[in-house]
């Protein structure tokens, strides 16, 4: 039994697409809950007007009767608002009329670090709108509303997943982010920044040292580099680890084997340890700039300057929330695979076992 999610839409396409597939019957998903979670990750400062535009409504079009999963694939889209403003330009169909709206004209100045060169000489697109439109961070809406659904499940079973902002910049506190976002925008400038992620509840045993594809760090690693701009994963202690000695790096067992420490990150040998799961992700700075840097038209073969368009300065509080549900996803995924289940009280009822097989110290 595994979990699974399948996405598809284009930026200013008509809209977002989802299927879900290996939820237990009986999962009551809250719409409030999800549309929080939508909303938190429009939200926060250095995000571009689009935010405010896009609404994030989620229609559910199958595998849920009166809030609760039915067992069946999960279906939904979240329409994009902005496509009425694209309406020519992103048509799925050859338009009708005359060029009107935005899009219209082909994208030929790549932006460097996004995805607009690598992805026009890949699929030999004329139009680097075509690749663009796609590698877009909007598709995270699509995977914070399945993040949602795998938080719902995770509850089920006593575990709660919560991201947060570390760094802005290279400032720590919200004073430094908000001052820093404006200093950026003054010059027209992006930044990156730093979340990290805290599962607690986690029982022991989730992922496994098999095969390198089955270790949880590994797999958590994926989710959250899957991430757009993310190019830094830390479990636990991280990168700092390496910079110490042995005895300060482990985590000491105690009697009750719980650990007064966790550098770990919740996570030895591929495999949960009963310590909260903490992991970091680093977000570059956004490569869309209002001060273009250098870029070579496609077209002509003419030295230029890259694409400008609206874009956010930074977008590392709504990382928080897509790291937060990436890393809730992969759980889920984990403990589907582990406590299987076709119908809720099957998979809480073998968490439950489980966790009493595991107790400590055992009842002799
Ligand atoms: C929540 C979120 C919002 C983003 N918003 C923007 C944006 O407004 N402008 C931009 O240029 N990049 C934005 N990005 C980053 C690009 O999508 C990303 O850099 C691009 O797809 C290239 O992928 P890569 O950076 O992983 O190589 C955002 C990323 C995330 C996670």
């Amino acid at each position: 039994m595994t979990l699974d999610l399948t996405t598809a839409g284009e930026s200013h396409g008509p809209a977002l697409v989802a299927i879900i597939t290996g939820l237990p019957a009986g999962l009551t998903v809250d719409r409030a809950a999800v549309e929080d979670d939508l909303r938190r990750r429009r939200e926060g400062y250095g995000r571009s007007p689009r935010q405010k535009l896009e609404q994030d409504e989620v229609e559910v079009l199958a595998g849920l009767r009166h809030g609760d999963t039915l067992g069946t694939p999960l279906a939904f889209v979240i329409r994009n608002r902005d496509h009425a403003n694209w309406a020519w330009g992103m048509s799925p169909w050859p338009p009708e009329g005359e060029p009107s709206g935005k899009g219209t004209a082909a994208v030929t100045l790549p932006r460097p670090g996004h995805a607009d060169l690598a992805g026009t000489l890949k699929f030999g697109h004329a139009d680097a709108r075509n690749a663009l439109e796609r590698a877009s961070a909007r598709q995270t809406a699509a995977h914070v509303a399945a993040g949602a659904v795998a938080k719902a499940l995770l509850r089920e079973i006593g575990i709660s997943v919560a991201g947060r902002v570390l760094e802005i910049g290279g400032e720590t506190d919200d004073d430094g982010w908000r001052r820093a976002t404006e200093a950026a925008k003054a010059d027209r400038e992006t930044l990156g920044g730093v979340v990290d992620v805290t599962a607690d509840g986690v029982p022991a045993g989730l992922g496994s040292y098999a095969e390198k594809r089955d270790r949880l760090d590994a797999r958590l690693a994926a989710a959250l580099m899957g991430i757009q701009a993310v190019k830094g994963v830390e479990i636990g202690d991280g990168f700092d680890l390496a910079r110490r000695r042995g005895s300060g790096a482990h985590d000491e067992i105690e009697a009750d084997l719980r650990r007064s420490t966790n550098r770990a990150g919740g996570i030895e040998g591929g495999i949960t340890n009963g310590e909260p799961v903490v992991v970091r992700a680093a977000m570059k700075p956004l490569p869309t700039l209002m001060r273009p840097l250098r870029s070579v038209d496609l077209e002509s073969g003419e030295a230029g300057e890259a694409l400008v368009e609206r874009s956010d300065v930074q977008a590392v509080e709504a990382l928080a929330v897509v790291a937060e549900a990436a890393v809730a996803w992969e759980l889920a995924r984990a403990a589907r695979e582990k406590f299987g289940g076709d119908a809720l009280e099957d998979f809480v009822g073998a968490h439950r076992a489980y966790v009493e097989r595991i107790r400590w110290p055992r009842e002799s």
